[in-house]
Formats: C-alpha cells, sequence, structure tokens
C-alpha cells in the first residue's frame, strides 16, 4: 500500500533558528503516527508544514502519492491548541458553522456523540472549561470526515479521564481507517497510541519504527533491581553481573527476566523487595541522546 503521507528533505530556517534540519518520512495509510521528542525538537513546525500552514524553506510534501492541492484541505483535520472562536455562539453553532465550510461534512448528532459533547451542546464557547473547549476543538477538527487527523500535543493539560477519552476516540478513528498523526513528549501515549514513531530532537529525527522495534533496537536490557540486604555474598559470587544503584539497591542487567530470576534463586537469594524495569521509549530517548525526553 503506497504512503498517505511522504516528507521528503524537510528543512525549516527562523531567522536564526535551523527547526526543522532536512527530514524525511512516510506514513502508511491508517496508522497513528507520533512525532515523539522534547519541546523545542521541531515537532510543531514540522507538523504545520504537513498541514499547509507554514511554508518550508525546503523539501517536499507528497500527500497520497502527489503534491498537495487545494482540495488537501477538505481531507485534513487539524486540532488546533488556540483558535479564536466567536464567544457568542454555542457548542453545536460553532459545529454546524465549521461544519458549512466543508462539501461532504459528518453528522453533527455524530460528532457531538463522539467528542461527548451532549451535555454542553447548548452552551456558549465562553462559558467551556478548558477540557471541555479542548474537546470541541477535536470535533472541529473532525467536522469533515477527514482522512489525516493532526493533534499537536493532544493531551497536555487534560486530567486522567479526558486522556482516557481522547485515546479511545483516537482507536476509533484509527479502526475506521482514518490516518493520525500526533506529537507527544509522553511516552507513555506513544506507546499506547502509535503504530509508528518518530523521535525528534533539536530539528532531526534520531530513531524511527514502531514503539516495540524501538525498544528492542535503542531500549537496553531489562534490569532487577535487588535489595542490597538479600544478597550477602560479595557482588562477584553472583551467578550475573551486578552493580550497585545507590546504597540500598543492586541492578542486574538481563537479557531474558526470567533467566535472571531463576539464576538468583538457584543460589538461594531472596527475592523479596526486587523489582523490574523493562525499557520503554523514555530509556530509547535516554540511550540516544543521554536526556530524558523532559528535560
Ligand atoms: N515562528 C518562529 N520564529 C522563530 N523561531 C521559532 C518559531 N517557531 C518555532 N521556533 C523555534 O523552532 C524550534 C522548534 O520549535 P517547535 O517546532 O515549536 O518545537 P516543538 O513543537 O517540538 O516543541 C524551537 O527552537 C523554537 O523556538
Ligand atoms: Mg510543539
Amino acid at each position: 500500500m503506497h504512503p498517505i503521507l511522504e516528507v521528503i528533505h524537510l528543512r525549516k530556517h527562523f531567522s536564526t533558528v535551523e527547526a526543522v534540519r532536512g527530514i524525511s518520512f512516510s506514513v502508511r495509510p491508517g496508522i497513528c503516527f507520533g512525532l515523539l521528542g522534547p519541546n523545542g525538537a521541531g515537532k510543531t513546525t514540522t507538523l504545520e508544514i504537513i498541514e499547509d500552514i507554514l511554508k518550508p524553506t525546503s523539501g517536499e510534501i507528497f500527500f497520497d502519492g502527489s503534491p498537495r492541492t487545494n482540495a488537501f484541505r477538505e481531507d485534513v483535520g487539524i486540532q488546533f491548541q488556540h483558535t479564536s472562536l466567536l464567544n457568542f455562539l454555542s457548542v453545536e453553532e460553532t459545529l454546524a458553522t465549521f461544519a458549512r465550510l466543508y462539501h461532504r461534512p459528518a453528522g453533527l448528532e455524530e460528532i457531538i456523540e463522539r467528542c461527548d459533547l451532549s451535555e454542553i451542546r447548548k452552551r456558549r464557547n465562553d462559558r467551556l472549561s478548558g477540557g471541555q473547549t479542548q474537546r470541541l476543538m477535536l470535533a472541529l477538527a473532525l467536522v469533515n470526515r477527514p482522512r489525516l487527523v493532526f493533534l499537536d500535543e493532544p493531551s497536555t493539560g487534560l486530567d486522567p479521564q479526558s486522556r482516557r477519552n481522547l485515546w479511545k476516540i483516537v482507536l476509533e478513528l484509527k479502526s475506521e481507517g482514518r490516518t493520525l498523526i500526533l506529537t507527544t513528549h509522553s511516552m507513555e501515549e506513544a506507546e499506547y497510541l502509535c503504530d509508528e514513531i518518530a523521535i525528534m530532537d533539536q530539528g532531526t529525527i534520531i530513531a524511527s519504527g514502531s514503539p516495540a522495534e524501538l525498544i528492542k533496537r535503542h531500549g537496553g536490557l531489562n534490569s532487577i533491581l535487588l535489595p542490597c540486604a538479600n544478597c550477602s555474598c560479595p557482588l562477584e559470587a553472583l551467578p550475573l553481573a551486578a552493580e550497585k544503584l545507590d546504597d540500598d539497591t543492586l541492578v542486574i542487567h538481563v537479557e531474558e527476566i526470567h533467566q535472571g530470576l531463576n539464576a538468583l534463586m538457584e543460589c538461594g537469594i531472596d527475592l523479596q523487595g526486587i523489582s523490574i524495569h523493562s525499557p520503554n521509549l523514555e530509556d530509547v530517548f535516554l540511550h540516544l541522546t543521554g536526556k530524558r525526553l523532559r528535560e
């Protein structure tokens, strides 16, 4: 299946800043593609260029195999972070107004239901809470039944329940065959939602692949954390290489957790109080850059 989106050698300079430094990637239809990276990595700039809001300094973008035309806007939905809504309109009036801008709008009831807006459908835009405004912004992004949906840090500022709801909607959109491109600096969100990820740092893509591939390739080994008190023998006598994490804890890096645990049990080490850490996308980022994602 040919990609729905191809990004080729994209660059963007702002006066003194090189925000995007020649990145390329492609996105298969029907997946959730994540741009993951810390603040300032160039995620929003990349998204805005693909959305045709910003002009690139150089590079090419193909949608469905061809350069984007004016019809592109009928096919894409963008969840804006700050759109000026007309204060005196209600939620449903706002949706109806936006729906009129498109040839094939979704049914309003369907959108209201999906984005959990029925209780506030008559409420004025200026009386909405932050989370409610965000739900309306998502609804506006979906009002034209887009084939390609852009979500720029969609869960930033959401409470845990709204975040779960958003994740449910993303999975539903995917199951309908729509493609999503989202940015996040939450590795948990990326791991849960994304089929493919490009990790960005300082304007470049430093690694890409499925979450599982990235973790396998760059995440490092599993760690068994063992209280020092459990281990009466000298470290060298252990069947596995162990090092001190701090005064109270030993860390043992193993390929396979069960083999590591078996080896410890075989030499009579008490496993009470141990914990196990399997590598995640945060470790991938740490290994690749020496920094934490949230720093
Ligand atoms: N309009 C602009 N003018 C100048 N610099 C900008 C502009 N927009 C973004 N930048 C800079 O480009 C870099 C990437 O920003 P951005 O794409 O917003 O990153 P992210 O979304 O990953 O946090 C940052 O250094 C940012 O300060
Ligand atoms: Mg951003």
